[in-house]
This record gives structure tokens, C-alpha cells and sequence, in this order.
């Protein structure tokens, strides 16, 4: 009980300190024009291959967009596209999370069907 107390306080604390800036994800992504692909509010893509991405779990974009940044070189882990490998390459870490809460936070309109 105690042992699972700790944890708690310790990961909400380590949460605190890496808690994504949504205005900072904001400012990166309107820079990096990321809506000329992706269509406006990153949730009208201008092909068909392009995904929305709009309200998409933050998780899931921060890992998608870091396995671009790893490419081939991890084979286990990299997404190999040469588009999308070019427009993340420049960002750190804390961008790209800056840059997840923000696109995760914006209205998409992702359907769940079971
Ligand atoms: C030149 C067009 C283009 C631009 C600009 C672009 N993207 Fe993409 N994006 C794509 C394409 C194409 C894919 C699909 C790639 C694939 O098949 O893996 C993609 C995929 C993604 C994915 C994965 C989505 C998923 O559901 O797995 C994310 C996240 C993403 N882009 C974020 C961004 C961000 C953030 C920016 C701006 C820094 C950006 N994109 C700029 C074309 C673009």
C-alpha cells in the first residue's frame, strides 16, 4: 500500500516535470506547416495517404513521430518514410511531446466502431 502510494506521488511528480506545453506543440507545429499534408486542424488531409491526425491519442503521435525521426536505423522500432523522416529530424524529444498534446488536442473526428 505504501510501495504503491510512492510510485504514485514519484510518477505524477516525473509527469509534472515533462508535462507537454500544448501552446509550445502549437507554435512548432504552425512553423513546420505541418497542415499543408495533413489539411487544416491536421484533420482534412489534402491525399487520401495522408492520415488525420487531429484528437489522436498524444501517445501514439509522440511514438509515431519519434519512430520517424529513427528511420532504419532502429529496424524494431523506426517508421521508414522519407516524408514524414524529413519533417521531424530537426526537433528534440521535448518538441515532438510539445507537439503530440497539441495535435491531440485539437476536435478531430475519429470514429470508433465496434
Ligand atoms: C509533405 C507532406 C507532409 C507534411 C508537410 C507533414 N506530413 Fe505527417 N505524414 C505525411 C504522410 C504521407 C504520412 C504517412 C506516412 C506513412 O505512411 O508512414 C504522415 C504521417 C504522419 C503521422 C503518423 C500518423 C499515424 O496515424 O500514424 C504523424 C504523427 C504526422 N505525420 C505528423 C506530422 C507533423 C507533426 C508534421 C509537421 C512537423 C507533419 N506530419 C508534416 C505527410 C506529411
Amino acid at each position: 500500500m505504501k510501495v504503491a502510494l510512492i510510485t504514485a506521488v514519484l510518477l505524477s511528480s516525473i509527469g509534472l516535470a515533462n508535462a507537454a506545453n500544448v501552446d509550445k506543440g502549437q507554435a512548432l507545429v504552425e512553423k513546420a506547416n505541418c497542415a499543408s499534408c495533413h489539411g487544416a486542424g491536421l484533420n482534412a488531409p489534402i491525399l487520401p495517404a495522408y492520415p488525420k491526425l487531429a484528437g489522436q491519442y498524444p501517445d501514439y503521435l509522440y511514438y509515431a513521430l519519434r519512430a520517424y525521426q529513427v528511420g532504419n536505423t532502429n529496424a524494431q522500432y523506426g517508421r521508414n518514410n522519407a516524408v514524414m523522416s524529413s519533417q521531424v529530424q530537426a526537433f528534440t524529444n521535448a518538441d515532438l511531446q510539445d507537439m503530440a498534446a497539441y495535435i491531440a488536442s485539437l476536435p478531430g473526428n475519429f470514429v470508433i466502431k465496434k
